[in-house]
């Protein structure tokens, strides 16, 4: 049976280029990069940098590795965080902030992953004896639970001067940081200058099989090593996964997210032309959200998607379905001939 596998991006497999990389390389590309001595992963380490902005960055097994490195790395045990109330770190990274962080989180709501930053000065705690200190605010680019939307760059600016009077580091989780920049086409450094660290997934949208970067100052990437060791994911010759990145992070290849972007808006179009009881979010980016009414069981839709060679997650009362490189616009025109049919049959079996 055709199977399109639309639950992330993260399931997408290396290009050819990358493949000819990484088997162009010889023991002398590789060595002990807890010590230091990787040649892959320091060229990987800093391109990556400069293509944030930032002073330096470290290569992380994992977006909520990098993202849990950055806590760590800019708070205290004890202060308190403000993320937004649908964020990944708040909703899918096992509660590592506070577990492993021994951090506060407090959630705050958005209209779509939108807020307005000075409106949250009341939750900013520092002064009285009783409160623990808010240290941090964390934004998310693109929104993941939002649907792949894209913040615009006046949220970073505004996110910057309350967090300089408010006495905040800002962390980006930027998983997803290039689908933003593609799509509101700006460079991804314009993001970046307004926050002090940045986590961005080399295994979605770029399509490599491993790995995260987290950027920011030469100082604080220097205490973001010695976390990552305590967490586990100190690696030797990690030149054989930083290899593959070192194509992906060429802005042609960053560039092709646009059809990403394309493919998703073709989707929508396709799902939209139906009179079925669906709700399809326009895509600013790579990602579908098709709602359904509240007493409707999910899980029924995913089986019944699942028997029709459609992969897809359920989030909530929703259906995520994500473009990658791995599908092409054929596979997107079968993909929404399989899904309207497979709706059809849930609703008319209620
Ligand atoms: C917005 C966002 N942040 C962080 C992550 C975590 O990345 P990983 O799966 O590599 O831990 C994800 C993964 O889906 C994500 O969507």
């Amino acid at each position: 049976m055709r199977i399109i596998d639309f639950r992330s991006d993260t399931v997408t497999k290396p290009s050819p280029d990358m493949w000819k990389k990484l088997k162009s390389l010889e023991n002398s590309d590789l060595g002990d990069d807890v010590e230091g001595e990787d040649p892959t992963v320091n060229e990987l380490e800093q391109k990556a940098a400069k293509l944030v902005g930032k002073e330096a960055s470290l290569l992380t097994t994992s977006g909520t590795q990098g993202n849990l490195i950055a806590l760590l790395s800019e708070t205290k045990p004890g202060d308190e965080i403000l993320v937004e109330e649908r964020s990944h770190i708040y909703k899918w990274e096992v509660g590592g902030a506070a577990r492993l962080g021994g951090l506060m989180v407090r959630t705050f709501p958005s209209n779509r992953g939108s807020f307005i930053p000075s409106k949250l000065q009341t939750l900013i705690r520092h002064e009285d004896i009783h409160e623990p200190t808010t240290s941090m605010i964390c934004l998310e680019n693109t929104h993941n639970d939002h649907g792949g939307i894209a913040l615009p760059l006046s949220l970073f600016k505004d996110t910057n001067s309350f967090a300089i009077k408010n006495k905040l580091k800002i962390h980006l989780d930027g998983a997803r940081i290039f689908n933003a920049a593609v799509a509101l086409n700006q460079p991804v450094s314009e993001f970046t200058k307004y926050v002090d660290s940045v986590q961005f997934c080399l295994s979605k949208g770029l399509s490599c099989p491993i790995g995260s970067i987290l950027a920011g100052s030469s100082e604080m990437i220097k205490r973001a090593r010695k976390y990552r060791k305590m967490l586990g994911g100190g690696m030797r010759q990690a030149g054989i996964i930083a290899a593959m990145p070192l194509i992906a992070l060429e802005s042609n290849w960053i560039a092709r997210l646009a059809e990403d972007h394309k493919n998703a808006f073709r989707l929508y179009k396709g799902l939209l032309d139906s009179d079925l009881q669906i709700k399809v979010q326009k895509p600013d980016t790579n990602i579908v959200m098709v709602e359904f009414s509240e007493n409707v069981p999910m899980l029924k839709v995913v089986d019944l998607l699942s028997d029709a060679g459609i992969k897809a997650f359920d989030t909530g009362q929703r259906i995520r379905l994500v473009t990658h490189y791995g599908l092409n616009e054929d596979d997107i025109d079968y993909g929404i001939e399989r899904i309207l049919e497979t709706f059809k049959k849930f609703f008319s079996s209620l």
